[in-house]
């Protein structure tokens, strides 16, 4: 959770030298295996760019990507790598609640592949959110969300989903955000769309292939981007709010995330907000979380940071000599510079408190299961062979899992027997997280990805209204995704 430094990592915090090695307020990324310094041809100090901007009008957005493999900016550097409409990140989708989004995808990939509108709460039948469709290489396919006039506002995002190649076309440079408007404005002198994902390029430019053992762990790019740059300049007056809607787009990298000198109001993680707004020092995000943020500036310069966060190991690799790529998230990574200049104050209306958010914590349950999450090697070491499952099973896309009813409150107990972190996540349906750990949670919080700490559990309840239809949960680590630790659901 955010906020909340965990046992694991406070041991951590304790013994940076053990396993760790901070490189404060340095703007490279250190591969610590070779030992050398990645992309440093990437000034700091280039301002941070936007991504292209599409927002509905009366009513409805109506928009056409294309996916492909060529020539892009990452880092400063002209790669080969995978976009949408030429961009890393894709366009920015702006919409409100009550609008329909209209995507036409075109697949210029040499693979099968997909979309996902990852958090929104639409159907996942037909042609709206629908994780069967698969659309070939070459092939075109129209889909259509129809938002309820109710959908919570908040950030959200879009990637592809085909299994198989999900962490390899996400890693690649495919994934963009979604936007949901407030129904009613909160001020701010200006927004800013950071989607933080992470990558590997050789010195020709080009993606690595990840390796069994990158895979087993989740692959961890060597360079962390900020819409596709390399430490990126900001810059404000004091007194200004900023409000900052962050992605984490990472295969697997979690985010340990701090701007130290900054006044920092989170209002939400994933979707909604919440009741009253809260200051933070740090948020932690899960690949496939975010954050919607309010920074509120303050004379000096600060450097938004990725701390190190203690993911766990996989099985049997303790200690091996063989991990290079996998789950060594020690590195302080400097993602970008935040510079604030004395300027005439500005005042803002205060931000509005929210309709409370719901809260199952009294509902009445209508049927409790367990999810357990297992990882093993599958035909021994040497095969390379992992097993990624849940409840035994790896994902078959003929089989359903999982079957609620529409309009219950269930409760699940999620277990984490491995000795990796899994973050799972739900399709449609948002999660509140009742109890970890044996310990009931204080407040409401909903998710759409929960984390689920090695060796240890969570219990969410989940509300199945709305939507009927077929739809996925799986671990959010894309690599474990794509191995099989994904199930089926379906709401009758
Ligand atoms: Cu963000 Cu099923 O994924
Ligand atoms: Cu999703
Ligand atoms: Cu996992």
């Amino acid at each position: 959770m955010m906020v909340d430094i965990s046992r694991r990592n406070a041991l951590i915090l304790g013994g940076v030298g053990v396993g760790g090695v901070a490189i404060g307020g340095t703007a490279f990324v250190v591969n610590q295996k070779k030992g050398r310094r990645a992309a440093s041809e990437d000034a700091p100090g280039v301002a941070l760019v936007q991504p292209d901007e599409l927002r509905s009008s009366g009513g409805v957005l109506t928009v056409s990507l294309e996916s492909s493999s060529q020539k892009v900016s990452i880092a400063g550097r002209d790669v080969r790598a995978l976009s949408y409409n030429s961009g890393v990140p894709g366009p920015t989708l702006r919409v409100r609640a009550g609008d329909t989004l209209n995507v036409s995808l075109r697949n210029g990939l040499a693979d099968p592949s997909n979309l996902h509108v990852h958090g929104l709460h639409v159907s996942p039948e037909n042609n709206g959110d629908n994780m069967f469709v698969m659309i070939e290489a070459g092939a075109s396919f129209d889909y259509q969300y129809k938002l309820p006039t109710n959908h919570p506002p908040g950030v959200y995002w879009y990637h592809p989903h085909h299994h198989g190649y999900v962490a390899d076309q996400v890693f690649g440079g495919l994934y963009g955000a979604i936007i949901v408007e407030d129904p009613e404005e909160i001020a701010a002198t200006r927004e800013r769309v950071l989607v933080i994902s992470d990558i590997t390029l050789d010195s020709t430019g080009t993606i690595p292939t990840a390796t069994a053992m990158q895979k087993m762990s989740g692959r961890e790019g060597e360079l962390v981007l900020v819409n596709g740059q390399l430490s990126p300049a900001l810059s404000a007056g004091a007194g200004e709010r900023e409000r900052w809607r962050l992605v984490n787009a990472c295969t697997s990298r979690y985010l340990r995330l701090r701007l130290d000198g900054q006044q920092l109001t989170l209002l939400g993680i994933d979707s909604g907000r919440f009741e009253s707004p809260r200051d933070v020092d740090e948020i932690v995000l899960a690949p496939g979380n975010r954050a919607d943020l309010l920074v509120t500036g303050r004379v000096g310069t600060s450097t938004l940071r990725a701390l190190p966060y203690d993911r766990g190991a996989s099985n049997g690799m303790m200690g091996g000599g063989m991990m290079s790529g996998s789950t060594a998230t020690s590195v302080d990574i400097a993602l970008a510079t935040f510079a604030v200049v004395a300027a005439r104050s500005v005042k803002l209306a205060a931000v509005p408190d929210q309709p409370a958010s719901n809260d199952l914590r009294s509902a009445t349950i209508t049927a409790r299961r367990e999810l357990v999450f297992a990882m093993g090697m599958g035909g021994g070491m040497s095969s390379g062979m992992m097993s990624a499952t849940i409840n035994d099973q790896a994902f078959d896309a003929t089989r359903i899992d999982t079957t609620v009813q529409f309009e219950s409150v269930e409760e699940w107990t999620l277990t984490n027997t491995s000795t990796l972190d899994h973050p799972l996540h739900l399709h449609v349906w948002p999660m509140q997280i009742i109890e970890q750990d044996g310990r009931p949670v204080e407040s409401a919080i909903w998710q759409d990805v929960v984390n689920i700490p090695s060796l240890s559990s969570v219990r969410v309840r989940i509300a199945f209204d709305g939507f009927r239809g077929r739809t996925v949960y799986h671990c959010h680590i894309l690599d474990h995704e794509d191995a099989g630790m994904m199930g089926i659901l379906q709401a009758l």
